[in-house]
């Protein structure tokens, strides 16, 4: 498995399932769950942390909690999981940070250390980003890391993006 790691602002570290109270911010908040399948409940952020530990038992890597290296604070979560997309199995990165600190491209460093952690860790040569339409600061995101927009689909009944990062050949 994939320990814990740093980059220049954040520790990253994998999800456990004891993370659940630290992350009902996140999902509790409207701005930030707006476009990821609005509010979750208690009880479903203690099953989504559950799943998350789960994902990195099984496959190694997964989703991180990110705090800031030098205040200990919690910025957000992300990394890379499995998502069946259109009966694909891809891997996803994904990312969501709490609302006071976005715009600092704190987003931008945890998909970049989900991208190396793919490429480098795991040996992986194709990662995917979807999000809603709608989402520009998330497609921003996948723009400032190099995926490229492959095609709409529809995902959880909404009109989504997906952008794929591929390695290339050295
Ligand atoms: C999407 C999200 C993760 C971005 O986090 P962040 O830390 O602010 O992202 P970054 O600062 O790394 O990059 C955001 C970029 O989008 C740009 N941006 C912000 N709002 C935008 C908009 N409406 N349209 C286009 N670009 C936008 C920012 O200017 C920045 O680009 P820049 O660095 O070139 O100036 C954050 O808004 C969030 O947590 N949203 C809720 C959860 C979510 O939607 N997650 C993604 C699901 S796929």
């Amino acid at each position: 498995m994939t320990g814990p790691l740093t980059t220049d602002r954040l520790s990253l570290r994998p999800i456990r399932a004891g993370d659940w109270p630290e992350l009902c911010g996140l999902d509790g908040d409207l701005d930030v769950m707006a476009t990821l399948g609005g509010l979750r409940s208690e009880k479903e952020t203690v099953g989504y942390a559950m799943a998350q530990e789960d994902h990195w038992r099984r496959h190694g890597f997964g989703w991180w909690m990110a705090h800031d290296l030098e205040t200990g604070a919690f910025v957000g979560r992300g990394g890379i999981r499995y998502l069946e997309i259109d009966g694909v199995m891809e891997v996803e990165v994904g990312y969501a940070v709490v609302r006071e600190r976005w715009g600092r491209g704190f987003a931008t460093e945890i998909a970049r250390a989900g991208v190396e952690l793919a490429y480098d860790g795991v040996g992986l040569t194709r990662v995917v980003g979807i999000t809603l339409v709608t989402n520009g600061a998330s497609r921003r995101v996948l723009d400032k890391l190099d995926f490229a927009y492959e095609r709409d689909l529809t995902h959880a009944g909404l009109p989504h993006v997906l952008y794929a990062w591929e390695a290339r050949a050295p």
